[in-house]
């Protein structure tokens, strides 16, 4: 696939890095692509940086990891992304993109995207570098109303290394996902536990799943 990632922070960057090994082809959408220093990690420094308008047009699914002050300002940069994918990683952990609850609320009002899932949001971007815990391989989450959008981010989690995707439900389902983030970061910050830890869904065998 075709990915532009506007956000070329610790989950940009993380998400970049797997994406490449995997065989995507990625671009960075940044503010100013003269000025732009590179990804933060080893491995991106061929990875092209346009602006955010350039990198959308060529791009199948446009991935979004910046900050949520940002997103009225990346949303009107994005011009006219109905035939995209966007899938957004932000939590509005300190600041809301008012007037509404979240980025991924934002996005839906403010592009004509018919194609927006909320993923890669829940868990720290550690564990999208390497969501290989040795014995077990952890589990990604996403929430929204497009079915296809859905499709394409558990297909990009996979191929980062994940196990399993599993579905929060619709759009009325995002602050759920950010309330989820934040249990991550209580977890690993306030009740320092640190971040190289990832929750998991795991099942019970019964008689009717043998
Ligand atoms: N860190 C995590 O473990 C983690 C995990 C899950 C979700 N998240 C969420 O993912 C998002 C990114 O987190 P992060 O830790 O990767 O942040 P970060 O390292 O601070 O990176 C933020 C990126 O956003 C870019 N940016 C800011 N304003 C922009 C604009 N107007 N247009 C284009 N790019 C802009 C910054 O570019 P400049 O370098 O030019 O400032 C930077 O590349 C946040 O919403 C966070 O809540 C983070």
């Amino acid at each position: 696939m075709n990915i532009s990632i506007i956000g070329t922070g610790n989950v940009g960057s993380s998400l970049a890095q797997g994406w490449l090994k995997s065989g995507h082809k990625v671009a960075f959408g940044v503010r100013d692509p003269h000025t732009f220093g590179g990804g933060k990690l080893p491995g991106l420094s061929t990875v092209q940086a346009k602006t955010v308008e350039e990198a959308t047009e060529g791009a199948d699914v446009i991935v979004i990891s910046a900050v949520p002050q940002a997103v009225h300002e990346i949303a009107s940069s994005l011009g006219d992304v109905s035939s995209k994918i966007i899938i957004d990683t932000m939590n509005s952990v300190r600041v809301k993109p008012d007037p509404y609850n979240n980025t991924t609320e934002a996005l839906v009002a403010l592009t004509n995207c018919k194609d927006i899932v909320k993923c890669f949001n829940t868990t720290g971007a550690e564990n999208m570098a390497n969501p290989n815990y040795g014995i077990m391989r952890i589990d990604m989450f996403y929430a929204g109303d497009s079915a296809k959008a859905k499709e394409t981010a558990a297909q990009l989690a996979k191929d980062l290394g994940f196990e399993n995707v599993y579905d929060f439900g619709g759009s009325d389902k995002f602050q759920l996902m950010e309330h989820f983030a934040m249990s991550w970061i209580n977890l690993a910050i306030m009740q320092g536990y640190g971040r190289d830890f990832a929750f998991k869904i795991v099942k019970r065998q019964t008689s009717e799943s043998n």
